[in-house]
Protein backbone atom coordinates (compact mmCIF):
# COMPACT_ATOMS: atom_id res chain seq x y z
CA UNK A 1 0.00 0.00 0.00
CA UNK A 2 1.35 3.45 -1.09
CA UNK A 3 1.98 5.46 2.05
CA UNK A 4 1.73 9.15 1.69
CA UNK A 5 2.91 11.56 4.79
CA UNK A 6 3.19 15.50 5.34
CA UNK A 7 4.08 17.67 8.05
CA UNK A 8 2.48 20.97 9.29
CA UNK A 9 4.59 23.20 11.04
CA UNK A 10 3.19 24.44 14.09
CA UNK A 11 3.17 28.48 14.30
CA UNK A 12 0.26 29.44 12.54
CA UNK A 13 -3.95 28.97 12.08
CA UNK A 14 -5.16 27.03 9.00
CA UNK A 15 -5.76 29.30 6.38
CA UNK A 16 -7.59 29.33 3.10
CA UNK A 17 -4.21 28.76 1.35
CA UNK A 18 -3.70 25.74 3.29
CA UNK A 19 -6.74 24.16 2.96
CA UNK A 20 -6.41 24.62 -0.89
CA UNK A 21 -3.07 23.54 -0.88
CA UNK A 22 -2.85 21.08 1.83
CA UNK A 23 -5.70 20.30 3.82
CA UNK A 24 -8.40 19.06 1.05
CA UNK A 25 -6.39 16.48 -1.04
CA UNK A 26 -4.84 15.22 2.48
CA UNK A 27 -8.71 14.80 3.83
CA UNK A 28 -8.98 13.06 0.78
CA UNK A 29 -6.55 10.91 1.11
CA UNK A 30 -7.14 9.70 4.38
CA UNK A 31 -10.25 8.60 3.19
CA UNK A 32 -8.78 6.60 0.44
CA UNK A 33 -8.51 3.08 0.79
CA UNK A 34 -5.68 2.60 -1.77
CA UNK A 35 -3.29 5.07 0.69
CA UNK A 36 -2.01 4.83 3.94
CA UNK A 37 -1.35 8.46 4.91
CA UNK A 38 0.47 10.32 7.99
CA UNK A 39 -0.14 13.50 8.77
CA UNK A 40 1.70 15.41 11.57
CA UNK A 41 1.95 18.31 13.72
CA UNK A 42 5.63 19.52 13.21
CA UNK A 43 5.70 20.86 16.86
CA UNK A 44 9.87 20.74 16.97
CA UNK A 45 9.80 22.18 13.78
CA UNK A 46 8.09 25.07 15.33
CA UNK A 47 10.47 25.36 17.33
CA UNK A 48 13.07 26.85 15.08
CA UNK A 49 10.62 29.74 14.32
CA UNK A 50 9.18 30.61 17.34
CA UNK A 51 10.07 30.89 20.83
CA UNK A 52 6.69 31.91 22.03
CA UNK A 53 5.00 28.81 23.96
CA UNK A 54 1.72 30.23 23.53
CA UNK A 55 1.78 30.33 19.82
CA UNK A 56 3.11 27.14 19.48
CA UNK A 57 0.49 25.89 21.97
CA UNK A 58 -2.19 27.41 20.15
CA UNK A 59 -1.14 26.93 16.58
CA UNK A 60 -1.25 22.69 17.50
CA UNK A 61 -4.48 22.69 18.75
CA UNK A 62 -6.12 25.21 16.26
CA UNK A 63 -4.12 22.95 13.71
CA UNK A 64 -5.82 19.60 15.43
CA UNK A 65 -9.47 21.08 15.01
CA UNK A 66 -9.60 22.47 12.03
CA UNK A 67 -7.80 18.93 10.43
CA UNK A 68 -10.43 16.83 12.40
CA UNK A 69 -13.25 19.24 11.85
CA UNK A 70 -12.45 19.21 8.14
CA UNK A 71 -13.19 14.92 8.24
CA UNK A 72 -10.09 14.22 8.47
CA UNK A 73 -10.42 10.06 9.07
CA UNK A 74 -9.42 7.89 11.50
CA UNK A 75 -7.73 5.84 9.42
CA UNK A 76 -4.98 8.18 8.87
CA UNK A 77 -2.18 8.44 11.45
CA UNK A 78 -2.43 11.64 13.05
CA UNK A 79 0.23 12.40 15.68
CA UNK A 80 2.70 15.12 17.03
CA UNK A 81 5.98 14.86 16.22
CA UNK A 82 7.06 15.54 19.69
CA UNK A 83 5.73 12.74 21.23
CA UNK A 84 7.40 10.49 18.58
CA UNK A 85 10.76 9.97 20.70
CA UNK A 86 12.70 7.19 18.17
CA UNK A 87 11.97 10.36 15.51
CA UNK A 88 15.42 12.19 16.95
CA UNK A 89 16.86 9.31 17.78
CA UNK A 90 16.67 8.72 14.34
CA UNK A 91 17.63 12.45 13.50
CA UNK A 92 21.06 11.58 15.26
CA UNK A 93 21.64 8.61 13.06
CA UNK A 94 20.92 10.23 10.14
CA UNK A 95 22.95 13.42 10.53
CA UNK A 96 25.97 11.01 11.20
CA UNK A 97 25.12 10.67 7.18
CA UNK A 98 24.62 14.11 5.95
CA UNK A 99 27.51 15.67 4.42
CA UNK A 100 27.68 19.04 6.33
CA UNK A 101 28.02 20.88 2.72
CA UNK A 102 24.32 19.35 1.88
CA UNK A 103 23.25 21.40 4.72
CA UNK A 104 25.13 24.55 3.80
CA UNK A 105 23.34 24.70 0.45
CA UNK A 106 19.80 23.93 2.31
CA UNK A 107 17.86 27.66 1.23
CA UNK A 108 16.15 28.56 4.49
CA UNK A 109 19.47 28.63 6.03
CA UNK A 110 21.03 30.01 2.80
CA UNK A 111 18.83 32.76 2.90
CA UNK A 112 19.83 33.88 6.00
CA UNK A 113 23.31 33.77 6.16
CA UNK A 114 22.72 35.49 2.61
CA UNK A 115 20.61 38.01 4.67
CA UNK A 116 23.56 38.75 6.78
CA UNK A 117 26.54 39.18 4.59
CA UNK A 118 24.19 41.28 2.74
CA UNK A 119 23.90 43.44 5.66
CA UNK A 120 27.32 43.13 6.28
CA UNK A 121 26.60 41.36 9.69
CA UNK A 122 28.92 38.26 10.66
CA UNK A 123 27.46 35.12 8.73
CA UNK A 124 26.31 33.14 11.48
CA UNK A 125 24.68 35.96 12.97
CA UNK A 126 21.34 34.54 14.71
CA UNK A 127 21.53 31.38 12.97
CA UNK A 128 20.84 28.34 15.41
CA UNK A 129 21.97 24.78 14.85
CA UNK A 130 18.09 24.00 14.83
CA UNK A 131 17.73 25.71 11.62
CA UNK A 132 20.57 24.92 9.64
CA UNK A 133 20.03 21.12 10.20
CA UNK A 134 16.24 21.60 9.92
CA UNK A 135 16.67 19.22 6.67
CA UNK A 136 17.54 16.32 8.97
CA UNK A 137 14.52 16.63 11.51
CA UNK A 138 12.53 16.52 8.03
CA UNK A 139 14.25 13.67 6.43
CA UNK A 140 13.41 11.54 9.54
CA UNK A 141 9.77 12.66 9.93
CA UNK A 142 9.71 10.86 6.29
CA UNK A 143 12.19 7.80 6.44
CA UNK A 144 10.52 6.89 9.98
CA UNK A 145 7.41 5.69 8.57
CA UNK A 146 9.29 5.03 4.70
CA UNK A 147 6.69 7.16 2.95
CA UNK A 148 6.67 7.11 -0.53
CA UNK A 149 4.80 9.83 -1.44
CA UNK A 150 5.60 13.13 0.31
CA UNK A 151 3.17 16.12 -0.64
CA UNK A 152 4.80 19.39 -0.21
CA UNK A 153 4.71 23.37 -1.30
CA UNK A 154 7.24 24.19 -4.00
CA UNK A 155 9.74 25.51 -0.57
CA UNK A 156 10.17 22.29 0.92
CA UNK A 157 10.79 20.26 -2.31
CA UNK A 158 14.43 20.93 -1.71
CA UNK A 159 14.24 18.87 1.48
CA UNK A 160 12.54 16.13 0.20
CA UNK A 161 15.74 15.92 -2.44
CA UNK A 162 17.91 16.15 0.67
CA UNK A 163 16.30 13.37 2.50
CA UNK A 164 16.51 11.06 -0.77
CA UNK A 165 20.10 11.52 -0.34
CA UNK A 166 20.91 10.90 2.79
CA UNK A 167 18.77 7.74 2.48
CA UNK A 168 20.42 6.48 -0.39
CA UNK A 169 23.54 7.35 1.32
CA UNK A 170 22.69 4.95 4.51
CA UNK A 171 21.86 2.44 2.23
CA UNK A 172 24.59 2.55 0.51
CA UNK A 173 26.09 1.63 3.57
CA UNK A 174 24.14 -0.85 5.13
CA UNK A 175 21.33 -2.21 2.46
CA UNK A 176 17.91 -1.85 1.39
CA UNK A 177 16.69 -0.19 4.87
CA UNK A 178 15.51 2.86 4.09
CA UNK A 179 12.27 3.86 1.65
CA UNK A 180 13.17 6.26 -0.71
CA UNK A 181 10.76 8.92 -0.80
CA UNK A 182 9.05 10.63 -4.04
CA UNK A 183 8.34 13.89 -3.73
CA UNK A 184 4.32 15.12 -4.87
CA UNK A 185 3.57 19.11 -5.34
CA UNK A 186 0.45 18.56 -7.82
CA UNK A 187 -1.14 19.49 -4.42
CA UNK A 188 0.34 22.79 -5.07
CA UNK A 189 0.26 23.57 -8.43
CA UNK A 190 -1.21 26.65 -8.00
CA UNK A 191 -0.26 29.49 -5.75
CA UNK A 192 -3.07 30.69 -3.64
CA UNK A 193 -2.74 34.42 -3.36
CA UNK A 194 -3.08 36.55 -0.27
CA UNK A 195 -4.90 40.00 0.95
CA UNK A 196 -2.40 42.38 -0.59
CA UNK A 197 -1.71 40.27 -3.80
CA UNK A 198 1.01 37.77 -3.12
CA UNK A 199 1.31 34.24 -1.88
CA UNK A 200 -0.92 33.50 0.96
CA UNK A 201 1.76 33.02 3.88
CA UNK A 202 1.24 33.67 7.65
CA UNK A 203 5.22 35.37 6.78
CA UNK A 204 3.83 38.09 4.71
CA UNK A 205 0.67 38.33 7.26
CA UNK A 206 -1.57 38.47 4.13
CA UNK A 207 -4.03 35.08 5.44
CA UNK A 208 -7.71 34.67 5.45
CA UNK A 209 -8.02 32.35 8.78
CA UNK A 210 -10.60 29.24 7.80
CA UNK A 211 -12.36 30.09 10.50
CA UNK A 212 -12.93 33.17 11.07
CA UNK A 213 -16.15 34.51 12.73
CA UNK A 214 -18.95 36.35 10.79
CA UNK A 215 -17.80 40.22 11.23
CA UNK A 216 -13.82 39.28 10.64
CA UNK A 217 -14.26 37.91 7.42
CA UNK A 218 -16.46 40.11 5.93
CA UNK A 219 -13.66 43.12 7.26
CA UNK A 220 -10.98 41.05 6.16
CA UNK A 221 -12.32 40.29 2.70
CA UNK A 222 -12.71 44.24 2.35
CA UNK A 223 -8.88 44.56 2.62
CA UNK A 224 -8.46 42.38 -0.45
CA UNK A 225 -6.49 44.28 -2.97
CA UNK A 226 -7.88 45.19 -6.56
CA UNK A 227 -7.37 48.07 -8.77
CA UNK A 228 -9.43 50.93 -8.38
CA UNK A 229 -12.03 50.91 -11.28
CA UNK A 230 -15.10 52.35 -10.79
CA UNK A 231 -18.89 50.69 -10.26
CA UNK A 232 -20.42 50.27 -14.01
CA UNK A 233 -17.02 49.70 -15.65
CA UNK A 234 -15.95 46.17 -17.08
CA UNK A 235 -13.41 44.03 -15.59
CA UNK A 236 -11.12 41.58 -16.32
CA UNK A 237 -11.17 38.52 -13.77
CA UNK A 238 -7.90 37.41 -14.77
CA UNK A 239 -5.25 38.17 -12.64
CA UNK A 240 -8.08 39.06 -9.68
CA UNK A 241 -7.51 37.85 -6.25
CA UNK A 242 -11.24 37.92 -5.71
CA UNK A 243 -12.50 35.70 -8.73
CA UNK A 244 -9.26 33.42 -7.62
CA UNK A 245 -10.65 32.96 -4.43
CA UNK A 246 -13.76 32.57 -5.69
CA UNK A 247 -13.10 30.05 -8.01
CA UNK A 248 -12.07 27.47 -5.17
CA UNK A 249 -15.23 27.55 -3.68
CA UNK A 250 -17.73 28.15 -6.71
CA UNK A 251 -19.52 25.29 -9.36
CA UNK A 252 -18.76 25.92 -12.55
CA UNK A 253 -21.60 27.52 -13.40
CA UNK A 254 -21.40 30.07 -10.56
CA UNK A 255 -18.24 30.87 -12.02
CA UNK A 256 -19.32 31.54 -15.41
CA UNK A 257 -22.37 33.65 -14.50
CA UNK A 258 -19.35 35.62 -11.98
CA UNK A 259 -17.44 35.95 -15.74
CA UNK A 260 -20.65 37.87 -16.63
CA UNK A 261 -20.67 39.97 -13.69
CA UNK A 262 -17.37 41.35 -14.09
CA UNK A 263 -17.98 41.79 -17.80
CA UNK A 264 -21.06 44.08 -17.14
CA UNK A 265 -19.07 46.10 -14.26
CA UNK A 266 -19.61 44.59 -10.72
CA UNK A 267 -18.70 47.10 -8.06
CA UNK A 268 -15.49 45.78 -5.48
CA UNK A 269 -17.69 46.17 -3.26
CA UNK A 270 -20.44 43.75 -4.50
CA UNK A 271 -17.76 41.03 -5.52
CA UNK A 272 -16.53 41.16 -1.92
CA UNK A 273 -19.82 40.91 -0.72
CA UNK A 274 -19.80 37.64 -2.81
CA UNK A 275 -16.74 36.16 -2.00
CA UNK A 276 -17.69 36.61 1.70
CA UNK A 277 -20.66 34.64 1.30
CA UNK A 278 -18.98 31.67 -0.60
CA UNK A 279 -16.65 31.26 1.91
CA UNK A 280 -18.06 31.88 4.91
CA UNK A 281 -21.38 29.23 3.56
CA UNK A 282 -18.59 26.56 2.43
CA UNK A 283 -17.18 26.52 6.15
CA UNK A 284 -20.01 27.15 7.97
CA UNK A 285 -21.35 23.57 8.48
CA UNK A 286 -18.01 22.51 10.04
CA UNK A 287 -17.55 25.69 12.47
CA UNK A 288 -19.39 24.05 15.12
CA UNK A 289 -17.79 20.97 15.65
CA UNK A 290 -14.79 22.96 14.82
CA UNK A 291 -15.15 25.21 18.10
CA UNK A 292 -16.52 22.40 20.14
CA UNK A 293 -12.93 20.52 19.54
CA UNK A 294 -11.14 23.76 20.29
CA UNK A 295 -12.80 24.38 23.92
CA UNK A 296 -12.35 20.95 24.41
CA UNK A 297 -9.00 20.44 25.05
CA UNK A 298 -8.97 17.15 26.31
CA UNK A 299 -10.59 15.99 23.53
CA UNK A 300 -7.83 17.21 21.18
CA UNK A 301 -5.36 15.94 23.50
CA UNK A 302 -6.86 12.53 23.80
CA UNK A 303 -6.94 12.24 19.95
CA UNK A 304 -3.15 12.89 19.57
CA UNK A 305 -2.36 10.96 22.28
CA UNK A 306 -4.24 7.87 20.59
CA UNK A 307 -2.45 8.71 16.94
CA UNK A 308 0.65 9.45 19.14
CA UNK A 309 0.79 5.88 20.38
CA UNK A 310 -0.32 4.00 17.13
CA UNK A 311 2.50 5.81 15.17
CA UNK A 312 4.79 5.11 18.16
CA UNK A 313 4.42 0.99 17.40
CA UNK A 314 5.74 1.21 14.20
CA UNK A 315 8.26 3.75 14.86
CA UNK A 316 9.77 1.92 17.70
CA UNK A 317 9.93 -1.61 16.13
CA UNK A 318 11.45 0.07 12.24
CA UNK A 319 13.79 1.76 14.43
CA UNK A 320 14.83 -1.58 16.21
CA UNK A 321 15.67 -2.36 12.88
CA UNK A 322 17.50 0.63 11.53
CA UNK A 323 20.08 0.33 15.18
CA UNK A 324 20.55 -3.03 14.27
CA UNK A 325 21.56 -2.54 10.89
CA UNK A 326 24.05 0.37 12.60
CA UNK A 327 25.47 -2.40 14.90
CA UNK A 328 24.06 -0.66 18.44
CA UNK A 329 21.33 -3.13 20.07
N1 LIG B 1 9.05 21.73 6.95
C1 LIG B 1 7.69 21.60 6.51
C2 LIG B 1 7.08 22.99 6.31
O1 LIG B 1 7.55 23.95 6.87
C3 LIG B 1 6.87 20.84 7.52
C4 LIG B 1 7.37 19.46 7.68
C5 LIG B 1 8.10 18.97 8.74
C6 LIG B 1 7.22 18.38 6.77
N2 LIG B 1 8.40 17.67 8.55
C7 LIG B 1 7.88 17.27 7.35
C8 LIG B 1 6.58 18.25 5.52
C9 LIG B 1 7.93 16.03 6.71
C10 LIG B 1 6.65 17.02 4.88
C11 LIG B 1 7.31 15.93 5.46
O2 LIG B 1 6.10 23.12 5.59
Amino acid sequence: MKRVLTGITTTGIPHLGNYIGAIKPSIAESNDDAIKSYFFLADYHALIKSHDPKLIRESSLKIAATWLALGLSDRSSFYRQSDIPEIFELTWILTCFTAKGLMNRAHAYKAAADLNLEDGNDVDKAITMGLYSYPILMSADILMFKANEVPVGKDQVQHVEMTRDIALRFNHNYGDILTIPEVITNHSKETIIGLDGRKMSKSYNNIIPIFLEEKPLRKLINKIKTNSLEPGVPKEYKDCTLFALYTYFATLEEIESIKKLYAEGISWGDMKSILFEKIFNFFDPYRSTYTDYLSDEAFLEKRLRLGGEQAREEASAYLKEIKSAIGIK
